[in-house]
């Protein structure tokens, strides 16, 4: 009875074994699997000899589109996008852990990026040819994401009420001079903590908290509203200086909403701190998944991404700069003036954020 059991387990093993063995796939042919979980788009996909790649990315650009697709003539790899918002698209890759489909995490802001990094989501790539398109200063120092496209948190001033010539130093805005006037959106936004996470980094703590101090008592409102919110604001009168991004001056002098155009066009944009320390950086980046099983594909991609042909096209989707300095920026961009950047690494604004966010609460920045 026993013996017969044994023989009887023996054949089952060497059944499953079979199975097994059968089952198994080349990296690619799983590669082609995975592409058709993502996207139930399996057309052609098991003829594809090179594979996919899958993307999570907060970008949602008609370029972008046209960019991915030069990359699959180039190369015949596959791209499946899965698009998202960036706070929701890093959760779910820590929701899906080691299952997750996505080889690639594309998102918005050194802080957010870095939060992927520290909930192990991400992992190093070592690729001269992305050490040599992305500056140093631009990617992360362990090699887990690479900055894409840069943009600047500047002033955007009043062209009616404000000389650009009263304006210099992110400083200056809190001097009495503008109490009442400043207008900037809350500090629970990532892009206000990487700010002030970049002051903790150059300018100390007690540095960084007076100058948080400084706004809260020159606000001309209680922070509401997004970037955009704030130039419309500036506009109506409500205050005389927003604290926002490059890009959203470019998407409003393109917008499809009269009123925004308007908005943008009575506006100045001016990059403060010139003879300092350099207007504050941000990038949009991109990171290979912990768990990415086409990895090969993705830094492929990555590399391209950082290239002079797609750079140009991929930051100017979104109206940024360019990452990688070979490349030169768009007219309308070169337009605002060459400025100076913080030169920080910006890593430090992810390792700065928990910080910067305990002196917003602290000074009462809402
Ligand atoms: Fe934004």
């Amino acid at each position: 009875m026993k013996k017969n059991f044994t023989i009887i387990s023996l054949i089952f093993l060497l059944i499953l074994s079979l199975a097994f063995l059968s089952g198994c796939s080349s990296p690619k042919e799983e590669a082609v699997a995975n592409n058709e979980k993502v996207d139930g788009n399996n057309e052609n996909t098991a003829n594809n000899k090179k594979g996919v790649v899958n993307l999570y990315t907060d970008r949602h650009y008609d370029t972008d589109e046209q960019l991915l697709k030069v990359f699959t003539e180039e190369t015949g790899i596959k791209v499946n996008v899965v698009k998202g918002k960036s706070d929701e698209l890093i959760e779910r890759l820590a929701r899906e852990g080691k299952d997750t489909e996505a080889d690639l995490l594309i998102t918005a802001d050194a802080g957010r990026l870095h939060r992927a990094k520290v909930q192990e989501l991400l992992q190093p790539v070592s690729s001269e040819i992305l050490f040599n398109n992305v500056p140093e200063n631009l990617r992360d120092r362990d090699n887990q994401w690479f900055g894409l496209t840069v943009r600047g948190r500047v002033l955007v001033y009043s062209k009616d009420r404000v000389n650009p010539s009263e304006l210099s130093t992110y400083e200056d805005l809190t001097n009495s001079k503008w109490k009442g006037k400043i207008l900037v959106r809350s500090s629970s936004n990532i892009y206000n903590q990487s700010l002030l996470a970049s002051f903790i980094a150059i300018h100390g703590e007690e540095k960084a908290k007076e100058w948080a101090k400084g706004i809260v008592t020159n606000m001309a409102r209680e922070p509401k509203g997004n970037d955009r919110a704030q130039a419309t604001a500036v506009v109506a009168g409500e205050g005389d200086i927003a604290i926002m991004n490059t890009y959203y001056i470019g998407k409003m002098l393109n917008s499809s909403n009269p009123e925004e155009v308007k908005v943008a066009q009575n506006v100045g944009v001016f990059f403060p701190d010139q003879e300092g320390t350099g207007t504050h950086i941000n990038v949009s980046g991109v990171g290979l998944t912990k768990y990415a099983k086409n990895k090969e594909n993705a830094i492929k991609l990555m590399e391209f991404l950082s290239s002079e042909k797609a750079q140009k096209q991929f930051a100017e989707a979104n109206f940024e700069y360019p990452a990688n300095p070979s490349v030169e920026p768009s007219d309308l961009l070169k337009s605002w003036g060459e400025f100076k950047s913080q030169n920080i690494n910006l890593s430090l604004l992810g390792e700065y954020n928990n910080k910067a966010v305990e002196i917003f609460n602290e000074v009462g920045w809402k």
